[in-house]
């Protein structure tokens, strides 16, 4: 069997509007806008509020990625949704999309924690591949702000509510995923845990919880494990894409912190400007924070038709994984703008 070609024709974000500074937190817990700054380069980050929600999140981002691409829900077929947030154990994220976009595609959830649209990716990328569906909507969305505890200054200052969706396509030509790579290590599972998990509302209901309810992380541990992992996942998914890392034009890192990714950029040799992250006002958005990133990159007008890019993730579980991809999505809201002008 012929494999299908794949590419990325849409990406998209959505952001609560609730914005909460390092100074703001310094008045809820002992710490201060310089060691939060100096070890993980977040400035502020945004929390549901309101209305607000998982879901909500996520059909905003999916409805930026589906317009980005010129595209609606009837032309999707196929939903996922990473969250390790989700408003539900059921009905999964995805089908909550799924109804608010129109579509009548098949939906589910994954959890890979902040591996999880990279693992996203990989099931998309396999199903169009394959040629059972044409197109896959892939978003990563969370609220971890109803799982920190608001009392503990080693997780409360990291963690920021986002959602970013990416939409995937079989290709009319060249294939853009040149490879995935995906990994896990549950002998470390107890170093980054949400046990339990359960609650409705963010930043409340404090006394109604144990600990069990917030995450947990052994922040050194994370921090050594990401510094030796990530550098190696991304140097192999060049390898099996055939590439040189000189070859890569961008890598948009999960953002855990600046820290880790400063030793990641250090060991692989980028330059600055090769490092695509929007951590400083979003902080640490897990499946959210590669295409949140990406979106902001592309409004930017810094991605050209061509650029190779290395999207990775890593997190709890432990998981993690990277994707290089050739980029080559075009916006249709800005050409169908000067398509207009022009006639
Ligand atoms: C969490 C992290 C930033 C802490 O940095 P660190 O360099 O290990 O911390 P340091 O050793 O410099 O400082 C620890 C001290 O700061 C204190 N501290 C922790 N959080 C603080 C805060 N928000 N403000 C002020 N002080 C704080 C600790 O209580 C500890 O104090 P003590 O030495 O008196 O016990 C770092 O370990 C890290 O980035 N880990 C990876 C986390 C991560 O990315 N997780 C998600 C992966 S998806």
């Amino acid at each position: 069997m012929s494999l299908k070609p794949v590419t990325i024709i849409g990406v998209g974000k959505c952001l609560p509007d609730r914005i909460i500074t390092n100074d703001e937190l310094s008045q809820i817990v002992e710490t201060n806008d310089e060691w939060i700054s100096s070890r993980t380069g977040f400035k502020q980050r945004r929390v549901i509020s309101g209305s607000e929600s998982v879901s909500s999140l996520a059909i905003g981002a999916a409805k930026d990625a589906l317009e980005f691409a010129g595209m609606t829900g009837e032309d999707v077929d196929l939903i996922v949704c990473a969250s390790s947030t989700p408003d539900y154990m059921f009905p999964s994220t995805a089908c909550e999309v799924q109804a608010a976009i129109g579509s009548k595609a098949p939906a589910f959830n994954v959890i890979a924690a902040c591996s999880g649209l990279v693992y996203g990716i990989s099931i998309a990328n396999s199903f169009i591949s394959a040629g059972t569906y044409k197109r896959v909507l892939v978003i990563g969305a969370e609220a971890h702000s109803r799982y920190i505890d608001w009392q503990d200054r080693n997780t409360c200052v990291l963690f920021g509510d986002g959602a970013g969706a990416i939409l995937m396509s079989e290709s009319d030509g060249e294939n853009d995923v040149l490879s995935v790579e995906l990994a896990a290590d549950g002998k470390k599972a107890l170093e980054l845990t949400l046990p339990s998990g359960k609650t409705s509302c963010p930043l409340v209901e404090l006394e109604q919880k144990d600990e069990s309810d917030y995450i947990w992380m052994n922040g050194k541990e994370i921090y050594k494990f990401a510094v030796v992992t990530v550098p190696k996942t991304i140097k192999s998914a060049i390898e099996k894409a055939g590439l040189e890392i000189e070859d890569l034009t961008y890598l948009v890192p999960h953002h855990a912190n600046m820290r880790i990714i400063s030793a990641v950029q250090d060991r692989l040799k980028l330059k600055d400007e090769q490092i695509i992250v929007s951590l400083e006002n979003y902080a640490n958005t897990s499946t959210a924070s590669t295409p949140i990133a990406l979106s902001e990159a592309m409004e930017a007008g810094k991605l050209k038709r061509g650029d190779v890019i290395a999207l990775c993730g890593f997190g709890g579980g432990l998981t993690w994984g990277t994707a290089i991809i050739r980029w080559n999505a075009e916006d249709k809201r800005k050409t169908d703008g000067l398509e207009s002008l022009k006639k």
